[in-house]
């Protein structure tokens, strides 16, 4: 049976500022020694039976933000300000041991590099075993059924022969669709995604968006999707947000983001894409210029401007507010 996308917040980021430790300085977060900002204060909430997209050039902060949604930000870069609530949850406050436990039974992570995500001296099955274990709570030939029905579901073929190999005799579209079994062998209420299927050929990535997108309606999962291919998330996506420069600069239902782009950074992305019909080819094109790097995006002034061709003075004398398109639908742009 199918959940309908509910209005009760499941997952809600709000405000979130991740950064690292400008070069030189000890980065501890003092006016003297700042941090660098890459994520500049991202906001969103996930909704039960909903997926979002998140899109973006690389290096916006898409990977960054998914990975403080799970306390995971690699040193030096730290969270700096902002909050995240699983239900009623607060979680960046929560002790180590009780975060990995949210991790893999609540919130699953599908990594952005999956290869170096599986130990190379387990075998698959020791892997998957271990997290149907933990997060489960189930064991023997029960565990193993799991594992097993788990495989098959994203179409490794010759599942329980295969759970006695290690990684390395399995190829790399093989490891990304273990990582996919991982995650969601846990029946998690959230999954992120970052890039899930950039490694696997057109037919398996259709397998497997289908299948994350089924078991988001059958079990109400929430997803975060980070794609760069507005194909994918004209096809899976319920809403999207787009990232420039570490801030969320448009947000809307999918089909309202296709028809009614308001910020002149996604109306670039679209206007880029040659046929949006094809199920192949959509992935983001080079738009003109260069994204700030961090370090160099203002914070009193649009990010975009020097790429912008609508720029007008006011656009670099303040950042733009969050404007208001239609009630599902922002944009952070002066012209809104
Ligand atoms: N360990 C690090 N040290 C310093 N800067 C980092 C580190 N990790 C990420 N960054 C910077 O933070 C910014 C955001 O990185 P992030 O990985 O979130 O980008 P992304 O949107 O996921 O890009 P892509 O689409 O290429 O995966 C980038 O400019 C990156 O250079
Ligand atoms: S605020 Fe100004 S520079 Fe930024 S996107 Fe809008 S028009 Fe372009
Ligand atoms: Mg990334």
């Amino acid at each position: 049976m199918s959940v309908p996308p509910s209005s009760q917040p499941l997952l809600a980021v709000h405000q979130l500022v991740v950064g690292f430790p400008a070069k030189g300085g000890r980065g501890d977060n003092s006016a003297l020694l700042p941090y660098q900002q890459a994520v500049c204060g991202v906001s969103f909430a996930l909704n039960r039976g909903e997926v979002l997209g998140l899109v973006g050039e690389s290096g916006c902060g898409k990977s960054l933000t998914s990975l403080a949604v799970l306390n995971l930000v690699p040193t030096p870069g730290k969270i700096l300000e902002g909050s995240v609530s699983l239900e009623k949850q607060s979680l960046l406050a929560l002790p180590a041991d009780a975060m990995r436990k949210i991790r893999g039974a609540r919130i699953a992570l599908i990594p952005q590099d999956p290869m170096t995500s599986l130990n190379p001296v387990y075998t698959i099955g020791n892997q998957l075993l271990e997290v149907i274990t933990l997060h489960r709570n189930l064991h023997g030939a029960a565990a193993e059924q799991v594992a097993i029905e788990a495989l098959d579901a994203v179409k490794v073929p010759n599942a329980k022969q295969r759970l006695t190999q290690y990684p390395h005799e399995f190829s790399g579209g093989m490891r990304q669709r273990v990582m996919i079994a991982m995650a969601l062998a846990c029946e998690p209420d959230v999954l992120i995604a970052d890039e899930p299927t950039t490694a696997l050929d057109v037919t398996v990535q259709a397998q497997i968006l289908a299948l994350i997108k089924e078991l988001q309606a059958e079990r109400g999962m929430g997803v975060l999707l980070i794609t760069h291919d507005l194909g994918v998330v004209a096809q899976v996506c319920h809403r999207v947000a787009v990232m420039y420069a570490g801030r969320i600069v448009e947000e809307a239902p999918v089909k309202e983001l296709f028809s009614k782009p308001s910020h002149p950074y996604t109306q670039s992305l679209l206007a880029a894409i040659p046929n949006m019909k094809s199920d192949r080819g959509n992935a983001l094109q080079a738009i003109e210029g260069q994204p700030p790097p961090v370090g160099m995006i203002p914070h009193n002034a649009c990010a975009f401007a020097p790429r912008c061709s609508k720029a007008e003075p006011r656009c670099t004398e303040a950042l733009p507010p969050v404007a208001s398109v239609s009630p599902n639908h922002t944009a952070q742009c002066v012209l809104v």
